[in-house]
């Protein structure tokens, strides 16, 4: 009988949602291989360019809201629930800025480089739910300053988010699995180590080995929509 892991700690990339037709970053043709993300991920970027860096956005949002999630995010839906269910406890960590997990049914998610559906006054700091085009004509509408609005994503340079309680999740995981990630940014990159040095077992889930694969226990290669759901019933969600 294999003792079911009570929390598992899952790490999402842009691999996830590629199924789900949004471009991932470093695969041939990726975003970054069409766009240079010094020019428009940047906060000196921004302040240089908004309208050609905002303009980046609104292309990227109106993907995600045309996209739909694909069978990987409802593995993970279903999943959280059933290990809720059993007093267990699903902690998903996600680099991608989309809602495709939200929208698949997860109700804990942790967007560790935001989200491109909410943004944020540069002069209040406030967060706004955001599904329209986003430019310097609009105002903020909480404190009305006008042109400072930005997307609420973290850009090359800035701090990830929700970093303490990562940390946490991470410290009392019984597994750790990465899904559709490159390992090429950090601190995200560094987690696989972190979960080995607690002796945490790790799995990647990849179409290929990412750059980090020799430091995990195990792997599971092929599309994220057929190798999560076929990983995760064989532990039992
Ligand atoms: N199924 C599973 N994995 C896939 C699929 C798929 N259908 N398609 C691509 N992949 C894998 C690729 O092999 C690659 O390892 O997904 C990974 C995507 O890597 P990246 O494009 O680097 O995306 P990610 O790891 O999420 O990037 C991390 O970099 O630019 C920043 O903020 C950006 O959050 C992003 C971060």
């Amino acid at each position: 009988m294999t003792r079911h892991p009570e929390t598992i700690f899952v790490l999402t990339g842009a691999g996830v949602s590629a199924e789900s037709g949004l471009g991932t970053f470093r695969d041939r043709g990726g975003i970054w291989a069409r766009f240079d993300p010094m020019k428009l991920a940047t906060p000196e970027a921004y302040a240089a360019d908004p309208d050609t860096v905002l303009d980046f956005y609104d292309h990227r949002r109106r993907g995600v809201i045309a996209a739909e999630p694909n069978a990987a995010h409802v593995a993970l839906a279903q999943a959280e629930a059933r290990l809720a269910g059993r007093g267990g406890r699903l902690f998903l960590c996600t680099q991608n800025v989309d809602d495709l997990h939200e929208r698949a049914g997860s109700q804990a998610v942790t967007h560790m480089h935001g989200e491109l559906l909410k943004a944020r006054c540069c002069a209040c700091g406030t967060v706004t739910p955001w599904r329209a085009d986003l430019t310097r004509a609009d105002a903020c509408p909480a404190c009305g300053a006008e042109g400072r609005m930005r997307p609420d994503v973290v850009w090359f340079g800035e701090m990830p988010m929700h970093l303490d309680a990562i940390e946490a999740a991470l410290a009392e995981a019984d597994l750790f699995v990465a899904v559709g990630t490159s390992g090429a940014v950090y601190p995200a990159a560094g987690y696989v180590r972190q979960a080995r040095a607690l002796g945490i077992p790790t799995c990647e889930i990849n179409l290929e080995p990412c750059d980090n694969a020799d430091a995990f226990d195990a792997a599971r290669y092929g599309p994220a929509s057929e190798a999560l759901p076929r990983y995760l019933a064989d532990l039992g969600l």
